[in-house]
């Protein structure tokens, strides 16, 4: 019987994880551990959708947008609870895309822009590229998990009159799935200083065993926006196909009247077909998927951990990321050389994230369990070797 989610060598394909290696990193001849996509092939209903469209042969001006932000709905509904309405919902080509859209529509040039690193590192370049300015708070490592420091997001809150949270939920690279207490008490903060909630849910579905995602939205309808796409959960980033939900009519309106000036208001037709889709038929797939991940975690943990027990590695609750620190082995100067030039593994790193994380790195574990082997062995043996 085939498989339901097959491995695919994407070398060849012009794809940044593997053929982008030479450009990121100076050497093509890597194991490609880093941005986060899948090394897995998309859901069979994603490709009989395509191929339909494709049998017509003409791809002329279409009117899908409406049965691919339903078919989003649904998904959420179904998998999250999150009654999402129409009239709710925009679209954007990418979620950090989107992110730019709500700093540049809803707050004003000069106006400080809170973060929690280590988190996401395009969010510092949309604060700076769009001339808003950097304020973080640190997520707080206690040895076992990240955890907010409301005391000091508060104070960074009043001290600066921040007017914007980019908040990212589950947390990349932390693999954190924020419980209700806490996303509560983070936007009572906010709520108390009139702060803008954008929580960048990218991530949601990869949620394993015994956690729950609860989008921002549930906890704060007015001021918050949610950001979401198919791309990570069915493989789809080259589809450019995000959405923003603003139940705010007020901040909706000023997103409207900021993507009226550049004009981009609908996606492509790949995009919609594909998402739609995934979401409608993919859920099975996607199951396997997880379960692969969630495999690939706890045998590259325990491998690890077996001969390196002063690892330190944050449990993975959601994302597809598992993020480890080597600072007992490694020291901040010795990362990049360590891992590009001793093992040959392209990853991200900590210093990237900002947070305080120079020794941690964050393995991308959605591939093969081939590959995640070559990883553990090659670093086991440098260490060793070191
Ligand atoms: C937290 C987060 N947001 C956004 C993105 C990228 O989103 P998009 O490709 O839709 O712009 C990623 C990809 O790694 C991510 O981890």
């Amino acid at each position: 019987m085939k498989e339901i989610v097959q491995f695919v060598d994407r070398y060849g394909t012009d794809c940044v994880k593997w053929d982008g290696l030479e450009e990121k990193y100076g050497d093509k001849d890597m194991l490609s551990m880093w941005v986060a996509d899948m090394d897995f092939r998309c859901p069979e209903c994603v490709h009989a959708a395509i191929r339909k469209y494709m049998e017509c042969g003409a791809y002329g001006y279409d009117m899908l947008s409406g049965r691919f932000n339903k078919a989003f709905a649904k998904w959420e509904k179904e998998k999250h609870g999150y009654e999402v309405k129409q009239e709710w919902l925009r679209y954007a080509t990418g979620v950090v895309q989107a992110f730019y859209w709500c700093i540049d529509s809803m707050t004003e040039k000069g106006d400080c822009v809170l973060v929690l690193p280590p988190v996401y590192y395009p969010f510092f370049n949309a604060i700076d590229e769009t001339g808003r300015t950097l304020v973080e708070s640190n997520l707080i490592w206690n040895g076992q998990e990240y955890k907010m420091d409301y005391s000091d997001v508060e104070r960074k809150i009043v001290e600066n009159n921040v007017k914007m949270l980019l908040f990212c939920s589950p947390h990349n690279p932390a693999g954190r799935v924020w419980r209700r207490e806490e996303l509560e008490k983070i936007a009572d903060i906010c709520e108390k200083y009139d702060v803008i909630i954008v929580s960048d849910e990218i991530h949601h579905d990869f949620v394993y065993e015994g956690f729950k995602h609860i989008p921002m939205g549930l906890i704060r309808k007015d001021k918050t926006v949610v950001l979401s796409s198919a791309s990570k959960t069915f493989n789809l980033a080259g589809m450019t196909t995000a959405m923003a939900i603003i139940p705010d009519d007020n901040i909706r309106a000023k997103w409207d009247a900021f993507v009226e000036t550049i004009h981009i208001s609908e996606g492509n037709s790949f995009g919609y077909l594909a998402g739609e889709a995934a979401y409608l038929e993919g859920e099975e797939w996607f199951d396997e998927v997880k379960k692969i991940i969630y495999d690939n975690y706890i045998f590259l943990k325990d491998r690890l951990l077996e001969k390196l027990p002063k690892l330190q590695i944050a449990p993975l609750e959601g994302t597809y990321l598992m993020w480890a620190d080597f600072g007992a082995y490694l020291k901040e100067s010795e990362m990049t050389y360590f891992f590009e030039k001793k093992c040959k593994i392209a990853l991200d790193y900590g210093e990237w994230f900002h947070g305080g994380a120079e020794t941690w790195v964050r393995f991308n574990l959605a591939t093969s369990r081939e590959i995640i082997e070559k990883a553990a062995e090659i670093i086991l043996g440098q260490l060793k070797d070191s």
